[in-house]
Formats: structure tokens, C-alpha cells, sequence
């Protein structure tokens, strides 16, 4: 078994942006700008957005947080949204999700203006990703297809297996492992909670990419010998092991499974930090006007 080290990866394309920032910005052009808004204190979408703005800094990315009370009208993050759209000193933003109960998230990602959404959210860049075109693709999606194409596995021809239909993750890899690029040309079967004979699926897998937010879901039994694994889940569990009382894991039964499997993204340190240069990459693109050129 080998492990895809995300963490490691992440790193590597970390140092390559950190070059092509000095190379653009050498003269007194100024950095590329990265911004978030955050609604409200979700533990998870802070800790979230502090680690944007972190790896912003290691890059030489300028990046801002615009922070709002839970209780943010709709309208009013709308304004936000729109002043972020026209500040030409933000190259990307993003707005963080989940938002509060009370603002439609769709009308939000649908305000951002789509040569800014560097979260692809926005169904402009989902149809262009969908049908090939130049798209911002979502930072996750587009960790996990990095991750294969510099870990080089072969995925020509293999059949590939998500679990998950989310419009962050299941769904776009899900097109994108079906595209006609490498990685990509798999023959992708998509499972959820309705899919019925899970495991008999699941077992055809060559590729198994798991996005179904269920703590160590997928065992061993579920899987083939040879199967390449990418776990996308990430849960919090309490541990008597570790110094915290806390450890993270991931959907997937990481013990049994990497027993079994040809490679495999560990959590943590697989898909999470890719997301992270994701994001970069995506906004390093919007700074040098690549997609919408
Ligand atoms: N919440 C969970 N993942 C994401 C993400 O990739 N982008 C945004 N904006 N919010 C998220």
C-alpha cells in the first residue's frame, strides 16, 4: 500500500505558487488577493477561513476577512458581495458555507461574480467545468484530481465509484473522472443513501472516492484488493489515545482498508490540505486572468 500524502503534495504546490507570485510580482505589481466573508462563529468555518488566510501568507497572497454577526440581513451580505464583485484589489473571494438559516445560500453563490468564484460554486463555472470549458473548479474537487495526476495513477479506462452527491464534492468529481482528460476517461458510478446493494457496488471499484460525511463508513469488506482510495470525510472523535482527548478519521476505515488497498489519502493529511492550494491555485489563476481570458 502507498499512502497519496496530501500534506506532502500540498507542500510541493505551496513552494511552486510561492515562485510564480515573486516572478508576477516582481517590479511593484502587487500580490494576488484572496478574500473570505465569514456569517457567524461556526467553530469549523473559522477554523476554515484562519487556515486560508494562512496559507495566503506562506504564498505571498495578500488576503481579508470581511466578518459578519449570524444575524446579517440578506440584503445586506448582498451589498457585501457586490462592493467584493467591483473592488478591482480582490483577484478571488469566497463566501463561507453554511450560512444561517435565514439567507438563501443560493442566491448568495449566484451574486458572486463568476470571474471571481474562485469556490466555483457558481453555475456558470459548474456548466463550463461540466462541458470542458476553462471553469474555477471547487477547491476540493480539484484537490482530489491533483492529488491522482501527481501521485500518477492511471485511471484510463478504470472504474470509478463515488459515494456521495453533494454540489461541493460527489457531483463535480464525479464529472470530473468522466471527462476525457487524464486523470479523468474512468467509467464513474455514483452512489447515496438510496443506492441499493452498496457493497456489491462499492467492490467493483478500482477507484473509490468517498464523500458521504459518515465517520469510518466504508470497511474493508467493501472494498477489492488493488482499489485506490481517496477519503474526503474528516469527524472529530474523542480518543483516550491522544493528548487532546480528540482525533480526526475520516469515512473510511483506515486500518482495514489500507490493508487491502493499492494507495490510499490518509485523514488527516490527504485531501484536506489539498483544498487549501486549491483555492490558491484557483486564485493565483484569477490574478493572471487565465479562465475568462
Ligand atoms: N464550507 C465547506 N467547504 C467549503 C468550501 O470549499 N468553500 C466554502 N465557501 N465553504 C465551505
Amino acid at each position: 500500500m502507498k499512502l497519496i500524502d496530501g500534506k506532502k503534495i500540498a507542500e510541493q504546490i505551496k513552494t511552486e505558487i510561492a515562485l510564480k507570485v515573486k516572478e508576477l510580482t516582481a517590479g511593484d505589481k502587487r500580490p494576488p488577493h484572496l478574500a473570505a466573508i465569514l456569517v457567524g462563529n461556526d467553530p469549523a468555518s473559522e477554523t476554515y477561513v484562519a487556515s486560508k488566510a494562512r496559507a495566503c501568507k506562506e504564498v505571498g497572497f495578500d488576503s481579508s476577512t470581511y466578518k459578519f454577526e449570524s444575524d446579517i440581513s440578506e440584503p445586506e451580505l448582498l451589498r457585501t458581495v457586490e462592493f467584493l464583485n467591483n473592488d478591482p484589489e480582490i483577484d478571488g473571494f469566497i463566501v463561507q458555507l453554511p450560512l444561517p438559516d435565514h439567507i438563501d445560500e443560493q442566491k448568495i453563490i449566484q451574486a458572486v461574480n463568476p470571474h471571481k468564484d474562485v469556490d466555483g460554486f457558481h453555475p456558470e463555472n459548474v456548466g463550463r467545468m461540466t462541458i470542458g470549458l476553462p471553469a474555477y473548479i471547487s477547491a476540493t474537487p480539484n484537490g482530489i484530481m491533483e492529488m491522482l495526476r501527481r501521485a500518477k495513477i492511471n485511471t484510463t479506462g478504470k472504474h470509478c465509484v463515488v459515494l456521495g452527491r453533494s454540489n461541493i464534492v460527489g457531483r463535480p468529481v464525479s464529472i470530473l473522472m468522466s471527462a476525457a482528460t487524464e486523470p479523468g476517461n474512468t467509467t464513474v458510478t455514483v452512489c447515496h443513501s438510496k443506492t441499493s446493494g452498496l457493497k456489491e457496488i462499492t467492490k467493483q471499484a478500482d477507484i473509490l472516492i468517498v464523500a458521504i460525511g459518515k465517520q469510518e463508513f466504508v470497511n474493508a469488506e467493501m472494498v477489492k484488493d488493488g482499489v485506490v482510495v481517496i477519503d474526503v470525510g474528516i469527524h472529530r472523535i474523542e480518543s483516550s489515545r491522544t493528548k487532546s482527548g480528540f482525533k480526526l478519521v475520516g469515512d473510511v476505515k483506515f486500518d482495514e482498508v489500507s490493508e487491502k488497498a493499492s494507495y490510499i489519502s490518509p485523514v488527516p493529511g490527504g485531501v484536506g490540505p489539498m483544498t487549501i492550494v486549491s483555492l490558491l491555485q484557483n486564485t493565483l489563476k484569477a490574478y493572471q486572468n487565465l479562465i475568462y481570458s
